[in-house]
């Protein structure tokens, strides 16, 4: 028998080192030391690492790559990015949009990022975005897992065509139900939103996904609501907390009671540290807060974080890249995190932790998963994280979608070598298969 493929002396994020990977017919049939068997096609991973896909859990594909159109946000703050979106909108056209999101994923499975959950707003009422990403989510689905979120960016009862218009783009295909319940009027219509939001998605079988507390108000606590709706719907592990940034601002006592609500609910949380970095706190004169939630103390109690990139060259975020290495080399700064063991974590929250919000079937590397994975140029997990490595070679059901070259830098310095290879020089945490 000979396999389809086979990826030699790889070392995996789990800290196996040296193993192969099997691929036949789509699907990750062996990960073994010294497999034997011939393959159509061998690569050599020469002991770098092999990871299972990048996600990306919080997305918004609709605004992606419109930076500066119809102009750029002068104070950088959200919400003067939420009323240059509303200046956008009315000249959203349908193929303008698929033109950007199809251009955008053809970055990202560069990137070795194959799966996207898409916010999608359904405030304008052609629903010009939800048409164009249900067929953006169609066209990339060999290569792609687009997941979308019916989200009523300008409110569900503060807009007034907001709630009838999220039913509709439910109806026609979109995947999960969305909110902003800080954005509401009021702190009660806040509420009233993640209830009502909350029992359309128990009354349809649906997930909640919300932009909740992105604000720097640390009365902003729609998340104990969520907890709440969630415990009462039987809603458990379909719910997320997108955001949660008024934790960052929130009295420490109250923190020790909401986080342990948050873990009894079992609620993903899902924090966004290259945009929140930039778009809170600046209301602040010093100490400036930075806008991240409490992403150790709730890995700490076992709730499942996740982390989202939010925007690429947008009204919110000027930059990006579909580089989710980034976005967990941003958290790694600004949650203190840079133990070992907590990069580790990291880099969970940009691959194993995600998986588990979208409810991807068949992820991992491991026998009879889907043979979907990327080469990086660095030998373990925290080594990727540092050097937000350069993505060899992306497989997507067996076959190479992406390759990119060495990132190797030749030197013309008299006494030294003639190349450097950045990813050569740093330590390596070693554990046997
Ligand atoms: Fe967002």
């Amino acid at each position: 028998m000979t396999f389809d493929l086979i990826i030699r002396n790889a070392n995996l994020a789990d800290d196996r080192m040296g193993v192969d990977i099997a691929v036949q017919g789509g699907r990750i049939a062996a990960v073994e030391r010294n497999i034997s068997t011939t393959a159509g096609r061998v690569i050599d991973a020469g002991g770098k690492l092999v990871t299972a896909p990048f996600i990306d859990i919080h997305f918004h594909m609709d605004a992606t790559l419109s930076l500066g159109t119809p102009r750029l946000n002068r104070s950088g703050t959200l919400l003067e990015g939420i009323q240059l979106w509303g200046e956008l909108k009315p000249l959203l056209t349908k193929e303008a949009v698929i033109a950007r999101a199809l251009k955008y994923c053809d970055l990202a499975v560069a990137q070795g990022l194959l799966a996207v959950r898409s916010h999608v707003d359904v405030c304008d009422d052609r629903l010009v975005g939800v048409e164009a990403l249900l067929e953006v989510k169609d066209l990339v689905k060999d290569y792609l897992d687009l997941q979308l979120v019916a989200f009523p960016q300008d409110g569900y009862f503060r807009s007034a065509t907001s709630a009838a218009n999220l039913q509709r783009a439910l109806d026609m295909g979109v995947d999960v139900v969305g909110g902003i319940p800080h954005f509401e009027r009021t702190m009660e219509d806040g509420r009233l939103s993640v209830k009502a939001l909350c029992e359309i998605a128990a009354e349809r079988g649906l997930m909640v996904d919300l932009h909740c507390d992105e604000t720097d108000d640390p009365l902003s606590r729609h998340i104990e609501t969520l907890c709440y709706e969630t415990q009462r719907l039987g809603l458990k592990g379909r719910v997320a907390g997108s955001h949660l940034t008024s934790m960052h601002s929130m009295d420490n006592y109250y923190a020790s009671k909401l986080l342990p609500l948050i873990a009894e609910a079992e609620i993903h949380c899902v924090p966004n540290p290259l945009a929140n970095i930039v778009l809170q706190g600046r209301h602040d004169t010093y100490p400036k807060r930075r806008g991240m939630m409490r992403v150790p103390e709730l890995m700490a109690l076992g709730v499942n974080v996740a982390f989202g990139q939010d925007s690429t060259m947008d009204p919110w975020y000027s930059f990006g890249n579909a580089d989710m290495l980034d976005v967990a080399h941003m958290a790694v700064h600004t949650g203190h995190m840079t133990s070992r063991d907590a990069v580790k974590a990291c880099f969970r929250a940009i691959t194993d932790n995600p998986a588990k919000v979208f409810g991807l079937e068949g992820y991992g590397i491991a026998p009879g998963c889907n043979a979907d994975f990327v080469l990086l140029e660095a030998r373990d997990a925290i080594e990727a994280v540092r050097l937000r490595a350069n993505r060899l070679a992306v497989v997507r059901r067996g076959k190479v979608i992406a390759e990119t070259a060495p990132r190797t830098a030749t030197l013309d310095i008299p006494g030294r070598p003639a190349s450097v290879d950045p990813w050569r020089y740093a330590p390596v945490e070693a554990t046997a298969l």
